[in-house]
């Protein structure tokens, strides 16, 4: 594809507008919103506000004058629409791993004869972790850990939980949200979605699948900045059952009556804990309000165009350079990123951030280019490549300095 047909694209791209809502650093082309999402514009005054205003002025008063006790549940209902469940079915909390935990162990208990968590064995390691953890607690289970092509056959009737993420964090493989909760649900297993790389990227539909219980990150494609609380997703038909061990006075059915003895919330809040964090809440609520007019089907469209076009434009460059494609080309099975196997990935990646492309490596030889709608335009892909074209053609990846390891990859 030629420059003046990308540049086409971003012509009569109807997101194109959004791009401005985000705090952009000048020359940067950012191919790692898939990892921490840009800074939205509104989010620094708003914090202003919250930090000078509410806190520094109104201070405890701002807990009820400020609604800082809603924002969980405020924070939550927005995340909500993007991933298809209802308002009062999310709530904004703690992070990804804790949330999973707290799921997790509400779920095994809504399924006390079973005895086994499937999962894939290439899910985040923290996912797996947290499970291994899980299990410990617990003592007896077994943790059924397998390829992507032997999940479904590791259900069966013994089957407790199955927990996947949705987007696989390496290879950007998008899983059948619907046919493995069809047949987790078909041997009588609940499922837990991942949604850390789906949530803000394109259209969940938690509910329309009937999925049970999910989690997700808000610093990635939700822009919540760095360490943004994270979310998790309750279907009404478990509420009243997924028992919060983690039973937190925020849980409690009413957190300021004082008494010594916990009782759950009837609703989604039973799953919170402590305090909310009210400034990093308060950052992912105004971030989210970039997402307030945008249809995630046109956000899907452009994904899948943005990801198609760097794997067309890689191609002669992958085949020169030996960059092996790890991301499925196929549209139902892509997320919105994409990743190369190479040798030097470290190294030539970090040449490539010191050209102004930023995307990330994850061990053992992943390069990963994250493609966050809201604000890449296509020139961006068409930029992003010419640039690895350079480092490569130049041997730039070469110079001694790229190949020392950051602690942050
Ligand atoms: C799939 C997945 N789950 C969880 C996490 C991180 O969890 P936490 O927010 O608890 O650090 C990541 C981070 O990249 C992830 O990719």
């Amino acid at each position: 594809m030629t420059l003046e047909a990308i540049q086409a694209l971003d012509r009569s791209d109807p997101l194109a507008a959004k791009r401005e809502e985000f705090v952009i650093p000048e020359g940067l082309v950012y191919l790692d919103g898939n990892s921490l999402g840009l800074l939205p514009r509104a989010v620094p005054g708003h914090l202003e506000k919250v930090v000078q205003q509410q806190w520094g002025h109104d201070l405890i008063r701002s807990w009820n004058l400020h609604g800082w006790v809603e924002l969980p549940l405020q924070v939550g209902a927005k995340i909500a629409r993007l991933i298809g469940a209802e308002a009062d079915e999310v709530v904004a909390a703690d992070s990804t791993s804790v949330n999973l935990f707290k799921v997790l162990l509400a779920a095994l208990r809504l399924r006390p004869n079973r005895r086994i968590i499937v999962s894939d064995i290439d899910n985040f390691p923290t996912d797996l972790y947290i499970a291994q953890g899980v299990s410990r607690l617990l003592g007896g289970y077994e943790l059924r850990f397998v390829q992507k092509d032997q999940i479904e056959a590791a259900l069966d009737q013994q089957t407790a939980v199955l927990m996947l993420t949705e987007v696989d964090y390496r290879t950007g493989y998008l899983y059948d949200m619907a046919r493995l909760t069809r047949l987790a649900h078909e041997k009588g297993a609940l499922v837990i979605w991942d949604l850390a790389h789906s949530a803000g990227a394109f259209p969940v539909h938690l509910n329309q699948h009937r999925v049970d219980f999910a989690v997700g990150c808000g610093y990635k494609y939700l822009n919540g900045g760095p360490g943004a609380p994270a979310f998790l997703f309750v279907a009404r038909q478990h509420q009243r059952a997924a028992f919060p061990f983690l039973s937190g006075w925020m849980g409690h059915q009413a957190p300021f009556a004082f008494v010594p003895e916990y009782v759950a919330a009837e609703d989604i809040r039973r799953l919170t804990v402590g305090t909310p964090s009210v400034l990093s809440m308060s950052a992912l609520d105004a971030a989210l309000e970039v997402f307030a007019n945008v249809d995630m089907e046109v956000v899907r469209q452009k994904s899948l165009q943005l990801t198609g076009l760097f794997i067309e434009l890689m191609e002669p460059l992958a085949a020169r350079y030996g960059f092996e494609l790890v991301t499925p080309t196929l549209h139902t099975r892509r997320g919105s990123q994409v990743s190369y196997r190479h040798p030097q990935g470290y190294p030539v990646m970090q040449a490539l951030i010191s050209q102004g492309v930023v995307g990330d490596f994850r061990a053992p030889d992943i390069v990963r280019f994250g493609f966050a709608p809201l604000y890449l335009r296509f020139v961006d892909v068409w930029y992003a490549v010419n640039r690895l074209e350079q480092v490569m053609r130049q041997d730039l990846w070469k110079d001694p300095r790229f190949s020392q390891r950051a602690k942050v990859t």
